[in-house]
């Protein structure tokens, strides 16, 4: 399928509706697009290819849009990720002299990838390639998400292909633009997308939005999700506030519980947020909720309470691996509340309390630990806890 996005370009696309786990990671419960874009002018340009599965729906895209004898010029490879490039040795076989642009480190890791001889054009930051009415500029922004990424800005039509920064999960078969999708279900999966693959990247992404600050934006092009025409700014501004780790009221718990005694203490400490005026609070058994929904949630609220009972002396596996991902993805600005149960090795609340220190958290007391079942003095100190942190939430600017 092929979408006009503007005079002679083109969304082409496609919607993979098959892949349970991207990167073999993370749930698409809403599927993925794999967004591609030509170019239609002297010479014939796409912006990025599909996943390697997909390329038959891509070529039945873009054969409509060119005369039989047409070939493709260029490919501009914003980003190397095969998904997005993994469709350039099939592409090749039909247009063996097609040309391949991209940075240094785009050529380099095209070579480490695919090994076959490609024709290739080395871009420098800001430089300029014409392609007749339309002009590309591409700018480098490295480390969003891999070191090669890039940005290329169409100086006639002012769009901006933003590689997967913008990105969102979500499939566009009922609709490609912003103005056509359902924007509450896309702003919760570009969040859920951005903290899973590029909330680790908050400091070169602001470095690369300082860079194309001044561009005249008017339509936002991305890799993934819909393309924004009606209202670039709407998804810039998320992305910028997302980058710099600012969040809402709201308390995202997470328990991990074999007997449903922490289950209890955590239940305990939502009562006592409720009963102190929170509202948003998002209660998640960890062995239920994949990490993808449970990261989404943290990225969006300022309160994050962990309890976890102590699993063979350790913290209980998926909490470690939550703790594991926060440490990894630097999440920062959060108040956190811990807590740990045991029955005879007291060791998950030791692995929390360490976590805290490290972390960039500010802990709100009380540290609740239970031996077993939750004591009566224990589920106070629960109801406490959740009071606390109301009032850090409600009163005390995080700075
Ligand atoms: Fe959509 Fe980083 O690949």
């Amino acid at each position: 399928m092929a979408v006009p996005v503007a005079d002679d370009i083109f969304w082409v696309g496609v919607n993979d509706l098959k892949t349970a786990l991207f990167e073999e990671l993370w749930p698409l419960p809403h599927n993925i697009s794999y967004n591609a874009y030509l170019i239609r002018d002297e010479k014939v340009a796409l912006i990025d290819t599909v996943k390697k599965d997909f390329f038959e729906e891509f070529m039945a895209g873009i054969r409509p849009l060119l005369p039989k004898d047409q070939k493709v010029d260029y490919l501009v490879i914003n980003h190397i990720e095969p998904d997005h490039s993994g469709a350039l040795e099939s592409l090749l076989r039909l247009y063996p002299d097609l040309c391949v642009i991209g940075n240094e480190k785009t050529l380099h890791l095209l070579h480490e990838f695919y090994r076959f001889p490609v024709k290739t054009r080395l871009v420098q930051d800001r430089e300029t390639l014409s392609l007749g009415q339309h002009t590309l500029e591409f700018f480098m922004t490295p480390m969003v998400h891999w070191p090669e990424t890039m940005m290329t800005y169409e100086q006639r039509s002012k769009i901006l292909f933003s590689g997967d920064v913008f990105g969102s999960f979500g499939e566009l078969s009922a609709g490609i633009f912003d103005d056509e999708v359902d924007w509450d279900l896309f702003m919760t999966e570009a969040r859920r997308y951005f903290a899973n693959v590029l909330g680790k990247y908050g400091a070169p992404l602001q470095k690369s939005f300082l860079k194309i600050e001044k561009l005249d934006i008017k339509v936002i092009a991305s890799t993934h999700g819909p393309v924004y025409r009606k209202d670039p700014a709407r998804i810039r501004d998320l992305y910028a506030r997302w980058s710099r780790h600012e969040t809402e009221e709201g308390v995202v718990i997470v328990y991990a519980s074999m007997y449903e005694n922490t289950k209890r203490m955590a239940e305990t400490i939502a009562r006592g947020l409720t009963e102190n005026g929170v509202k948003e609070i998002r209660l998640h058994n960890i062995s239920h909720t994949h990490l993808s929904f449970i990261l989404g949630d943290i990225w969006q609220f300022r309160g994050l309470i962990l309890a976890s009972c102590t699993y063979n002396t350790k913290l209980f596996p998926p909490m470690e691996q939550l703790v594991s991902f926060l440490e990894n993805d630097h999440v920062e600005k959060h108040w956190l509340g811990i807590l740990g149960s045991y029955s005879w090795a007291n060791n998950a609340i030791a692995a929390l309390r360490s976590f805290a220190q490290k972390g960039p958290w500010k802990l709100v007391e009380p540290v609740i630990e239970a031996q077993s079942a939750p004591s009566d003095e224990v589920l106070t100190k629960c109801i406490e806890l959740g009071k606390n942190m109301a009032l850090q939430l409600h009163n005390v600017p995080y700075l």
